[in-house]
């Protein structure tokens, strides 16, 4: 049973084929960020046209890698939400068009849930577990059921934790997207010289809840506030320092669901997953199994596309070939255990 997963919801024009779920016989990601990096952020009118120009060449080279033709794919999975609304419609529309010029199955899925299921993909696992769904647009901690079934637990009351890592980066100029630069630039620096505070969140509802829009001002606006003498403010020493705060928070609130909810395998996804210190943070945790997807997988890909949509397709969900795009996050369940 072979699906081919296209995803276009943000920057990366993406296609993959996946075999039964788990094997990964494709994974053709073509990023955009070189015609983004001048305006320091995804432009969405320029990121729906090139998704137009490429999905079509990003298909055919998933497949020509699969050693596949058209008539080789038995069913078509696409990202439909959420994201940028004119990129979502363009892997989604050609998705659709794909299924129906070829008779085969369409699953219109989402991206978050997607993100989940990308471990999956090279580790056999249990339900339910604990999810850390971190990325430029979200931060979630949440109790993964199934594949379809999330409650979440906790999410940022602000900006996202990427968006953090972004936002500093491209103050201080260290590059874009800023993830991975300041990722970089932190090994070679000093992680405690600079002390930023955490948020107070600490009772009832925010309990696993994240915040970054005060450490982003602390780390851009009050700088020196937070130096710790005998210290120099180099590039490397604040990204170091900023990361291991931004990590931090969000262990704060994943270790409290743990001890909470008993439950002892976290898995990871999404782009802030490929950060080199919140796996070194979460090594140490012995006590638990802890599950990040391979680096490319963990960023936007076709292969997380493809995977979660034979799920529906086992079980028997098609979507319409009307089905539309929608930029928004779905309404999760959000409880506290
Ligand atoms: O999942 P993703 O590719 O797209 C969204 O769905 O948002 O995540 C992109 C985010 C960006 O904010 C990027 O800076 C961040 O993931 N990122 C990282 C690292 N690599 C990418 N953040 C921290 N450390 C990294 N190594
Ligand atoms: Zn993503």
């Amino acid at each position: 049973m072979r699906i081919l997963g296209i995803e276009s919801s943000c920057d990366e024009c993406a296609a993959a084929i996946v075999e039964d779920g788990r094997r990964v016989l494709s994974n053709i990601v073509a990023t955009q960020i070189p015609f983004h990096a001048a305006y320091d952020g995804v432009v969405p009118e320029i990121a729906s046209r090139k998704h137009t120009e490429w999905i079509g060449v990003v298909a055919s080279r998933a497949l020509a890698e699969a050693g596949i033709g058209a008539d080789g794919v038995d069913a078509v999975a696409a990202t439909a939400r959420p994201g940028l609304l004119g990129s979502l419609l363009v892997g989604l529309s050609f998705g659709k068009a794909f299924a129906w010029t070829r008779g085969v199955p369409f699953m219109a899925v989402d991206h978050m849930l997607a993100h989940l299921y990308a471990p999956r993909l090279v580790e056999d696992l249990e339900y339910p577990y604990l999810g850390l769904l971190v990325s430029g647009g979200h931060s979630i901690i949440c109790r993964v059921n199934d594949f379809d079934d999330i409650v979440v637990l906790g999410t940022t009351i602000d900006d996202a934790v990427g968006e953090a890592f972004d936002k500093v980066s491209k103050h201080f100029g260290f590059g874009y997207p800023g993830g991975a630069y300041i990722d970089r630039l932190a090994r070679k620096g000093d992680s405690d010289a600079f002390r930023f505070p955490l948020p107070r969140l600490h009772k009832g509802d925010h309990r696993y809840d994240v915040s970054y829009s005060g450490l982003k001002t602390a780390v851009v606006n009050q700088l020196e506030q937070f130096r710790v003498p005998g210290h120099e403010a180099t590039g490397e020493n604040i990204a170091a320092s900023f990361q291991k705060t931004a990590v931090d928070i969000l262990l704060r609130s994943l270790f409290r669901a743990v001890e909470d909810t008993g439950l002892t395998t976290v898995v990871a996804g999404g782009g802030v997953a490929a950060n080199s210190w919140l796996r070194a943070r979460l090594a140490e945790r012995t006590d638990l199994r802890c599950i990040f997807p391979p680096l490319e997988l963990c960023g936007d890909n076709g292969a997380m596309i493809a995977g979660l949509g034979y799920r529906y397709f086992q079980r028997g969900d098609r979507s319409a070939l009307d089905a539309t795009a929608s930029p928004r996050v779905p309404a999760f369940k959000r409880s506290y255990p």
